[in-house]
């Protein structure tokens, strides 16, 4: 039985891999580059994936350490948190079809990624 703080060393790793991964292909496609240029598309696309994986096992693995009752509604907070996720999970490729995401991307997915946190720390519904 893994204890809590190691399912968060897995959530926070997947939080960095996933965020190096959309701020690569973010700066790559605001400079005019696209997925036929890239030299780093399967390392992207696999550090992508990890981090995605990573954050969703590091986050149930915190769930059921926190006490969440297996079969029950899930609450608020933690819609948002997987509604988030499946966002950035989703659009960290993007900026290669429509390169005009690349610069707001930048500044608003992090701003995404603190709504997550928000939610995590204060559980306000
Ligand atoms: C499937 C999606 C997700 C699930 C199931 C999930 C679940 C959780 C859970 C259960 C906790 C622990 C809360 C507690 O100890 O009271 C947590 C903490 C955290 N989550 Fe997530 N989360 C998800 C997505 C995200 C995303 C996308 C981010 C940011 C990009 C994020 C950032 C954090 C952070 C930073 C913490 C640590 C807060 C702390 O205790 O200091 N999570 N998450």
């Amino acid at each position: 039985m893994f204890p809590r703080d190691f399912y968060e060393i897995l959530h926070i790793l997947g939080i960095a891999l996933l965020f190096a991964a959309i701020g690569g292909v973010a700066v790559h496609a605001a400079n005019g580059g696209n997925k036929a240029n890239s030299g780093t598309r399967g390392l992207v696309s696999s550090i992508h994936g990890i981090g995605a994986l990573l954050i969703l096992v590091g986050g149930f693995g915190m769930l059921a350490r926190i006490g969440f009752q297996h079969g029950t509604n899930f609450p608020g907070w933690l819609w948002v948190k997987i509604i988030v996720w499946l966002v950035l999970s989703a659009v960290a490729l993007l900026p290669y079809r429509k390169p005009e995401l690349a610069r707001p991307f930048l500044v608003l997915l992090p701003v995404l990624a603190g709504v997550a946190v928000y939610m995590a720390l204060y559980k306000p519904f």
